[in-house]
């Protein structure tokens, strides 16, 4: 309980103590607090609307918008933390070796986003999955998550045909992923572009071998009926680069660097939202704990060993064990 004196407008006069009604003659050293409090506070308010007033030219609208946020929030976090002069110049030169770091093939400051869950964020609210349908009160079925596109994309990767081979010489146990197109009415999409990309069983992806080898990576398109299937490999968990002040920040938390195994997909096809997402393995000891925060539940799924020696979909005969799972994907309306 708090001796907080009621509201004055509540106080029962017969019974006040004229002392305990007063707040600055009970405790005239609180009283002067609570004053240099609320200068302080007004100091720190006028600060904040000076920096505010000053985006007022602003020509874009939306540049405004996003600067005055931007001010706000970061003012609020100086002043709920009560940041000191000595921590606000660590994190200046925790951003100055993310800029050192970064160059055409390094960005630290994706990777910083993407591990603040920042990334993860800005998908989730680009990407609903449930709309309702326009002039109804029905839901549409929910679209497919949305998830991390990551630095290992690359554009120009090979055709292959449906039940094609995407390893391209990748190291791992063979996977067959199958599946189907359609959209949130539940029409097959025929030829979607479906692009994928992976790492190997070290968890490397072919640009990280600097070698110009291309592996694991290719596009296909989705049949009349929206089907596609490929062989992949099946994904292992690996590390995003830890190397930098990134990873110092993971360190300094005990935070693993590593992420999920998973599979990248981005799906592209006419009138619908393109996706980015993964499928994840659900055996995989990550998937709690990704470093990225990529992993979302419907995009969990079962990868089942087959054992060797069992032929597969397409009458392949394999040397050793290999894996199938399905993905069925559901594009969104263009928005
Ligand atoms: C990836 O999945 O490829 C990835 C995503 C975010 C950061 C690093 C790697
Ligand atoms: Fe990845």
């Amino acid at each position: 309980m708090t001796n907080t004196p009621p509201p004055a407008e509540q106080a029962d006069p017969e019974q006040a103590d004229p002392e305990q009604a007063d707040p600055e003659q009970a405790d005239p050293e609180q009283a002067v607090a609570g004053r240099a409090n609320a200068v302080q506070a007004a100091r720190e308010e006028a600060l904040t609307d000076e920096v505010l007033a000053s985006f007022a030219g602003t020509e874009s609208g939306r540049t405004q918008e996003l600067l005055e946020a931007l001010t706000r929030h970061l003012h609020a976090f100086v002043r709920e933390t009560r940041l000191t002069e000595a921590e606000w110049a660590v994190g200046i030169g925790f951003l100055t070796r993310c800029g050192e770091i970064t160059d055409a093939k390094r960005q630290e400051f994706i990777l910083l986003s993407d591990v603040l869950g920042v990334s993860m964020q800005t998908i989730t609210v680009n990407n609903e999955t449930v709309r309702s349908q326009s002039g109804s009160n029905e839901m549409a079925t929910e679209a497919t998550e949305a998830t991390v596109v990551g630095p290992f994309f690359v554009e120009g990767s090979p055709e292959v045909p449906i039940g094609g081979d995407v390893a391209g010489g990748a190291a791992g146990e063979p996977c067959w992923v199958a599946g189907t197109v359609t959209d949130t009415s539940g029409n097959p999409v025929p030829g979607a572009r479906i692009e994928v990309w992976e790492a190997d069983e070290e968890g490397l992806y072919d640009v990280q071998y600097g070698d110009d080898r291309v592996a694991a990576r290719a596009h296909l398109f989705s049949d009349e009926a929206g089907r596609y299937a490929f062989w992949g490999v099946r994904p292992t968990p690996y590390p995003i680069p830890d190397d930098g002040p990134v990873g110092d920040l993971l360190k300094a938390t005990r935070r693993s660097p590593m992420r999920a195994s998973h599979l990248h997909f981005m799906v592209s096809a006419e009138g619908l939202h393109t996706l980015a997402t993964h499928i994840f393995v659900r055996e995989c000891e990550f998937l709690t704990r990704d470093s990225v925060f990529g992993v979302k539940q419907s995009l969990v799924k079962d990868f089942v060993r087959q054992p060797p020696g069992t032929p597969g979909p397409d009458g392949r005969l394999l040397d050793g064990p290999w894996s199938r799972t399905e993905f069925d994907i559901i594009l969104a309306p263009e928005r």
